[in-house]
Protein backbone atom coordinates (compact mmCIF):
# COMPACT_ATOMS: atom_id res chain seq x y z
CA UNK A 1 0.00 0.00 0.00
CA UNK A 2 1.18 3.53 -0.44
CA UNK A 3 0.27 6.46 1.87
CA UNK A 4 -0.01 9.49 0.70
CA UNK A 5 -0.06 12.69 3.66
CA UNK A 6 -0.69 16.52 3.49
CA UNK A 7 -1.31 19.41 6.26
CA UNK A 8 -3.96 21.79 5.40
CA UNK A 9 -4.41 25.53 7.10
CA UNK A 10 -3.15 26.90 9.59
CA UNK A 11 -0.31 25.44 11.37
CA UNK A 12 0.33 24.50 14.62
CA UNK A 13 2.53 22.29 17.07
CA UNK A 14 2.35 18.61 17.18
CA UNK A 15 2.31 18.62 12.81
CA UNK A 16 5.44 17.74 12.45
CA UNK A 17 5.30 14.65 15.20
CA UNK A 18 1.85 13.82 13.37
CA UNK A 19 3.80 13.36 9.94
CA UNK A 20 6.32 11.15 11.82
CA UNK A 21 4.15 8.89 13.32
CA UNK A 22 2.18 8.25 10.12
CA UNK A 23 5.39 7.52 8.14
CA UNK A 24 6.91 5.46 10.91
CA UNK A 25 3.17 3.18 11.62
CA UNK A 26 2.99 3.20 7.80
CA UNK A 27 6.49 1.41 7.43
CA UNK A 28 6.02 -0.99 10.61
CA UNK A 29 3.48 -2.91 8.28
CA UNK A 30 5.94 -2.23 5.38
CA UNK A 31 4.22 0.70 3.20
CA UNK A 32 5.78 3.73 1.71
CA UNK A 33 4.63 7.21 2.78
CA UNK A 34 4.43 10.29 -0.05
CA UNK A 35 4.32 13.73 1.06
CA UNK A 36 2.19 15.84 -0.10
CA UNK A 37 3.39 20.00 -0.33
CA UNK A 38 1.50 22.84 0.77
CA UNK A 39 -1.76 20.98 1.50
CA UNK A 40 -4.16 20.31 -0.87
CA UNK A 41 -2.36 22.78 -3.47
CA UNK A 42 0.46 20.00 -3.35
CA UNK A 43 -2.00 17.27 -4.36
CA UNK A 44 -3.87 19.37 -6.73
CA UNK A 45 -0.76 20.55 -8.58
CA UNK A 46 1.10 17.41 -8.19
CA UNK A 47 3.73 18.75 -5.77
CA UNK A 48 5.28 15.82 -3.39
CA UNK A 49 8.36 13.49 -2.31
CA UNK A 50 8.75 10.63 -0.16
CA UNK A 51 9.50 10.58 3.17
CA UNK A 52 12.00 8.32 5.19
CA UNK A 53 12.36 7.22 7.85
CA UNK A 54 15.67 8.74 8.38
CA UNK A 55 13.69 12.26 7.28
CA UNK A 56 11.53 12.25 9.85
CA UNK A 57 13.44 10.34 12.78
CA UNK A 58 14.00 13.80 14.68
CA UNK A 59 10.50 15.69 14.34
CA UNK A 60 9.29 14.72 17.56
CA UNK A 61 9.54 18.46 18.81
CA UNK A 62 9.97 20.24 15.78
CA UNK A 63 7.16 23.22 14.92
CA UNK A 64 6.23 23.99 12.04
CA UNK A 65 5.18 21.07 9.16
CA UNK A 66 7.97 19.74 7.13
CA UNK A 67 5.09 19.47 4.45
CA UNK A 68 4.14 23.22 4.18
CA UNK A 69 0.59 24.34 4.63
CA UNK A 70 -1.79 26.28 2.74
CA UNK A 71 -5.40 27.24 2.77
CA UNK A 72 -5.91 25.84 -0.75
CA UNK A 73 -9.83 24.56 -1.07
CA UNK A 74 -9.59 21.68 -3.48
CA UNK A 75 -13.01 22.07 -3.79
CA UNK A 76 -13.55 25.87 -4.63
CA UNK A 77 -13.25 25.14 -8.31
CA UNK A 78 -14.88 21.52 -9.68
CA UNK A 79 -11.90 21.98 -12.43
CA UNK A 80 -9.44 20.93 -8.95
CA UNK A 81 -11.71 18.44 -7.91
CA UNK A 82 -10.78 16.50 -10.55
CA UNK A 83 -6.93 17.54 -10.84
CA UNK A 84 -6.86 16.42 -6.94
CA UNK A 85 -8.88 12.82 -7.82
CA UNK A 86 -6.61 12.15 -11.02
CA UNK A 87 -3.29 13.28 -9.18
CA UNK A 88 -3.82 10.83 -6.46
CA UNK A 89 -4.73 7.73 -9.26
CA UNK A 90 -1.71 8.75 -10.84
CA UNK A 91 0.73 8.97 -7.83
CA UNK A 92 -0.73 5.56 -7.13
CA UNK A 93 -1.85 6.25 -3.64
CA UNK A 94 -3.91 3.98 -1.60
CA UNK A 95 -4.90 5.94 1.01
CA UNK A 96 -4.59 9.33 1.85
CA UNK A 97 -4.58 11.15 5.09
CA UNK A 98 -5.36 14.78 5.61
CA UNK A 99 -4.16 16.54 8.30
CA UNK A 100 -6.01 19.81 9.00
CA UNK A 101 -8.92 21.70 10.78
CA UNK A 102 -12.52 21.98 9.85
CA UNK A 103 -11.91 23.20 6.78
CA UNK A 104 -9.03 20.47 5.64
CA UNK A 105 -11.75 18.05 7.26
CA UNK A 106 -14.32 19.04 5.24
CA UNK A 107 -12.59 18.79 2.00
CA UNK A 108 -11.30 15.25 2.77
CA UNK A 109 -15.12 14.46 3.69
CA UNK A 110 -15.83 16.14 -0.03
CA UNK A 111 -13.18 13.71 -1.45
CA UNK A 112 -14.27 10.93 0.14
CA UNK A 113 -17.90 11.07 -1.25
CA UNK A 114 -16.23 11.57 -4.50
CA UNK A 115 -15.17 8.39 -3.79
CA UNK A 116 -11.30 8.96 -2.25
CA UNK A 117 -9.69 6.96 -0.41
CA UNK A 118 -8.76 9.36 2.65
CA UNK A 119 -8.98 9.40 6.32
CA UNK A 120 -8.06 12.72 8.38
CA UNK A 121 -6.37 13.89 11.78
CA UNK A 122 -7.47 16.82 13.65
CA UNK A 123 -5.22 19.51 14.44
CA UNK A 124 -5.93 23.18 15.27
CA UNK A 125 -4.71 25.89 17.93
CA UNK A 126 -8.13 26.67 17.84
CA UNK A 127 -9.12 23.32 19.75
CA UNK A 128 -12.86 23.57 17.61
CA UNK A 129 -12.83 20.68 15.71
CA UNK A 130 -16.31 18.50 16.70
CA UNK A 131 -15.97 14.97 17.68
CA UNK A 132 -12.96 15.39 19.68
CA UNK A 133 -11.95 15.95 23.26
CA UNK A 134 -8.94 18.14 22.05
CA UNK A 135 -6.67 18.99 19.11
CA UNK A 136 -3.11 18.82 18.89
CA UNK A 137 -1.58 22.56 18.78
CA UNK A 138 -3.98 24.19 21.45
CA UNK A 139 -1.89 23.33 24.75
CA UNK A 140 0.95 24.41 23.15
CA UNK A 141 -0.07 27.37 21.77
CA UNK A 142 -2.22 28.21 25.14
CA UNK A 143 1.21 27.73 27.05
CA UNK A 144 2.57 30.51 24.94
CA UNK A 145 -0.57 33.06 25.75
CA UNK A 146 -0.29 32.17 29.43
CA UNK A 147 3.48 32.90 29.48
CA UNK A 148 2.47 36.37 27.63
CA UNK A 149 -0.33 37.28 30.00
CA UNK A 150 2.03 36.62 32.89
CA UNK A 151 4.77 38.97 31.38
CA UNK A 152 2.23 41.77 30.34
CA UNK A 153 0.68 40.92 34.22
CA UNK A 154 4.09 41.59 35.73
CA UNK A 155 4.43 45.56 33.63
CA UNK A 156 0.83 46.42 33.88
CA UNK A 157 1.37 46.33 37.88
CA UNK A 158 4.62 48.21 37.69
CA UNK A 159 2.61 50.70 36.04
CA UNK A 160 -0.23 50.53 37.28
CA UNK A 161 -2.06 50.13 33.67
CA UNK A 162 -4.45 48.36 32.26
CA UNK A 163 -3.63 45.76 29.77
CA UNK A 164 -5.54 44.01 27.26
CA UNK A 165 -4.27 40.31 25.85
CA UNK A 166 -5.37 39.57 22.08
CA UNK A 167 -5.32 35.84 21.45
CA UNK A 168 -6.24 34.03 18.27
CA UNK A 169 -9.19 31.25 18.35
CA UNK A 170 -11.45 32.07 15.37
CA UNK A 171 -15.01 32.17 16.11
CA UNK A 172 -14.58 29.56 19.03
CA UNK A 173 -12.96 31.25 22.58
CA UNK A 174 -10.89 28.18 23.42
CA UNK A 175 -7.33 29.85 23.83
CA UNK A 176 -9.08 32.99 25.02
CA UNK A 177 -11.02 30.51 27.88
CA UNK A 178 -7.93 28.74 28.53
CA UNK A 179 -5.22 31.71 28.79
CA UNK A 180 -7.93 33.62 30.84
CA UNK A 181 -8.13 30.75 33.30
CA UNK A 182 -5.04 30.18 33.51
CA UNK A 183 -3.49 33.20 34.19
CA UNK A 184 -5.92 34.77 36.62
CA UNK A 185 -7.18 37.65 34.15
CA UNK A 186 -9.97 40.09 35.32
CA UNK A 187 -11.97 39.71 32.33
CA UNK A 188 -11.98 37.36 29.44
CA UNK A 189 -13.83 37.53 26.77
CA UNK A 190 -15.12 35.33 24.18
CA UNK A 191 -17.41 34.86 20.67
CA UNK A 192 -19.52 32.91 22.72
CA UNK A 193 -20.70 35.57 24.53
CA UNK A 194 -22.16 38.60 23.76
CA UNK A 195 -20.29 42.07 24.66
CA UNK A 196 -20.92 43.60 27.40
CA UNK A 197 -18.61 47.02 27.95
CA UNK A 198 -20.43 48.06 31.33
CA UNK A 199 -19.60 44.50 32.67
CA UNK A 200 -16.04 44.42 31.72
CA UNK A 201 -15.67 48.21 32.59
CA UNK A 202 -17.20 47.10 36.07
CA UNK A 203 -14.22 44.04 36.26
CA UNK A 204 -11.66 46.28 35.44
CA UNK A 205 -12.21 49.12 37.86
CA UNK A 206 -12.74 46.21 40.55
CA UNK A 207 -8.93 44.71 39.76
CA UNK A 208 -7.89 48.07 39.68
CA UNK A 209 -9.60 49.67 42.81
CA UNK A 210 -8.32 46.08 44.83
CA UNK A 211 -4.66 45.92 43.39
CA UNK A 212 -3.91 48.69 41.13
CA UNK A 213 -4.26 47.54 37.19
CA UNK A 214 -6.15 44.54 35.53
CA UNK A 215 -5.71 41.86 33.13
CA UNK A 216 -8.23 41.20 30.23
CA UNK A 217 -7.62 38.65 27.69
CA UNK A 218 -9.72 38.76 24.50
CA UNK A 219 -10.33 36.52 21.94
CA UNK A 220 -9.76 38.16 18.28
CA UNK A 221 -13.65 37.30 17.65
CA UNK A 222 -15.24 39.16 19.68
CA UNK A 223 -17.93 40.99 17.98
CA UNK A 224 -17.59 45.22 19.58
CA UNK A 225 -19.83 46.75 16.86
CA UNK A 226 -19.80 48.60 14.17
CA UNK A 227 -16.51 50.70 15.33
CA UNK A 228 -15.13 47.21 14.74
CA UNK A 229 -16.46 45.61 11.49
CA UNK A 230 -15.26 43.58 8.89
CA UNK A 231 -12.01 44.22 7.31
CA UNK A 232 -12.68 42.86 3.87
CA UNK A 233 -9.99 40.07 3.94
CA UNK A 234 -11.08 36.56 3.20
CA UNK A 235 -9.01 33.58 3.07
CA UNK A 236 -10.13 30.59 0.21
CA UNK A 237 -12.58 29.31 2.47
CA UNK A 238 -14.44 32.29 3.10
CA UNK A 239 -12.89 33.09 6.63
CA UNK A 240 -12.61 36.55 7.60
CA UNK A 241 -9.10 37.71 8.71
CA UNK A 242 -9.71 38.76 11.96
CA UNK A 243 -6.55 39.34 13.76
CA UNK A 244 -6.57 42.76 11.33
CA UNK A 245 -9.33 44.20 12.95
CA UNK A 246 -7.20 44.45 16.11
CA UNK A 247 -10.35 44.07 18.52
CA UNK A 248 -7.58 44.09 21.76
CA UNK A 249 -5.85 47.91 20.91
CA UNK A 250 -9.82 48.98 20.24
CA UNK A 251 -10.56 47.70 23.84
CA UNK A 252 -7.71 49.35 25.49
CA UNK A 253 -8.55 52.38 23.68
CA UNK A 254 -12.22 52.43 24.85
CA UNK A 255 -11.44 51.14 28.47
CA UNK A 256 -8.57 54.21 28.60
CA UNK A 257 -11.52 56.51 27.72
CA UNK A 258 -14.02 55.12 29.81
CA UNK A 259 -11.79 54.27 33.03
CA UNK A 260 -9.25 57.65 33.14
CA UNK A 261 -6.87 54.33 33.21
CA UNK A 262 -3.77 54.09 31.48
CA UNK A 263 -4.40 51.16 28.54
CA UNK A 264 -2.20 49.53 26.18
CA UNK A 265 -2.61 46.12 24.24
CA UNK A 266 -0.94 43.29 22.80
CA UNK A 267 -1.76 41.03 20.34
CA UNK A 268 0.52 37.58 19.66
CA UNK A 269 -0.86 36.53 16.25
CA UNK A 270 1.28 33.82 14.89
CA UNK A 271 3.49 33.67 18.03
CA UNK A 272 0.96 31.28 19.38
CA UNK A 273 1.74 28.68 16.71
CA UNK A 274 5.32 28.31 16.10
CA UNK A 275 7.64 26.65 18.64
CA UNK A 276 7.94 22.87 19.66
CA UNK A 277 5.21 21.04 20.70
CA UNK A 278 3.95 20.71 24.44
CA UNK A 279 4.38 17.44 26.06
CA UNK A 280 0.38 17.01 25.42
CA UNK A 281 0.20 17.89 22.26
CA UNK A 282 3.16 15.80 21.12
CA UNK A 283 1.79 12.57 22.60
CA UNK A 284 -1.85 13.09 20.73
CA UNK A 285 -0.24 13.81 17.32
CA UNK A 286 1.60 10.82 17.70
CA UNK A 287 -1.23 8.79 18.62
CA UNK A 288 -3.42 10.11 16.32
CA UNK A 289 -0.97 9.89 13.41
CA UNK A 290 -0.55 6.56 13.83
CA UNK A 291 -4.72 5.44 14.54
CA UNK A 292 -5.33 7.04 11.31
CA UNK A 293 -2.90 4.24 9.49
CA UNK A 294 -4.99 1.97 11.40
CA UNK A 295 -8.13 2.94 10.08
CA UNK A 296 -6.59 2.78 6.70
CA UNK A 297 -5.16 0.02 7.10
CA UNK A 298 -8.40 -1.75 8.34
CA UNK A 299 -10.29 -0.20 5.44
CA UNK A 300 -12.32 2.67 7.49
CA UNK A 301 -11.95 5.31 4.98
CA UNK A 302 -13.96 8.86 5.29
CA UNK A 303 -13.21 8.37 9.27
CA UNK A 304 -10.87 10.66 11.56
CA UNK A 305 -9.36 9.60 14.11
CA UNK A 306 -10.16 11.44 17.24
CA UNK A 307 -10.20 11.42 21.14
CA UNK A 308 -12.50 10.70 23.52
CA UNK A 309 -11.52 10.38 26.62
CA UNK A 310 -8.61 8.88 26.97
CA UNK A 311 -9.16 6.77 24.15
CA UNK A 312 -8.30 7.17 20.62
CA UNK A 313 -10.95 6.12 18.16
CA UNK A 314 -12.34 6.57 14.37
CA UNK A 315 -15.39 8.40 13.89
CA UNK A 316 -16.97 9.15 10.47
CA UNK A 317 -15.57 12.30 8.90
CA UNK A 318 -19.05 13.74 8.67
CA UNK A 319 -19.90 13.69 12.51
CA UNK A 320 -16.28 16.29 12.95
CA UNK A 321 -17.26 18.80 10.28
CA UNK A 322 -20.80 18.77 11.03
CA UNK A 323 -20.26 21.68 13.26
CA UNK A 324 -18.01 24.03 15.09
CA UNK A 325 -17.17 22.78 18.66
CA UNK A 326 -17.60 26.38 20.88
CA UNK A 327 -17.03 26.88 24.51
CA UNK A 328 -20.21 25.53 26.49
CA UNK A 329 -22.04 27.59 29.71
CA UNK A 330 -20.44 24.96 32.40
CA UNK A 331 -16.41 26.26 31.30
CA UNK A 332 -18.30 30.17 31.13
CA UNK A 333 -19.49 29.64 34.57
CA UNK A 334 -16.02 28.67 36.06
CA UNK A 335 -14.35 31.32 34.67
CA UNK A 336 -16.92 33.69 35.49
CA UNK A 337 -16.06 32.45 39.51
CA UNK A 338 -12.81 34.50 39.66
CA UNK A 339 -13.44 37.37 37.53
CA UNK A 340 -14.02 40.79 40.08
O1 LIG B 1 -7.30 28.52 12.63
C1 LIG B 1 -6.09 28.84 13.23
C2 LIG B 1 -5.86 30.34 13.23
O2 LIG B 1 -4.64 30.58 13.89
C3 LIG B 1 -6.99 31.17 13.83
O3 LIG B 1 -6.94 31.21 15.23
C4 LIG B 1 -6.74 32.50 13.17
O4 LIG B 1 -7.91 33.28 13.08
C5 LIG B 1 -6.27 32.10 11.80
O5 LIG B 1 -5.74 30.80 11.90
C6 LIG B 1 -5.22 33.01 11.20
O6 LIG B 1 -4.98 32.59 9.91
P1 LIG B 1 -3.76 33.02 9.02
O7 LIG B 1 -2.59 32.13 9.38
O8 LIG B 1 -4.25 32.75 7.62
O9 LIG B 1 -3.47 34.45 9.29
Amino acid sequence: MKFGVLTGGGDCPGLNPAIRAIVYRAAASGHATLGYLDGWKGVRDGLSRPLTLAEVHGLFNRGGTILGSSRTNPFAKEGDAVKVVEQLRRDEVDALIAIGGDDTLTAARDLFRRGGRVVGVPKTMDNDVGGTDWTFGFHSSVAVAVDAAERLRDTAWSHHRVVVLEVMGRHAGWVALATGLAAGADATLLPEEPYDEKTLLERVRAAANARGFALVVASEGIDLGPRRGSTGGKDDFGHELLGERQVGGELARRIQEATGIESRSAQIGHIQRGGPPELFDRILATRLGAAAVDLALAGRFGQVAVLRGSEVRGIPLDEAVASTKVVTSDWLDLLHTFEP
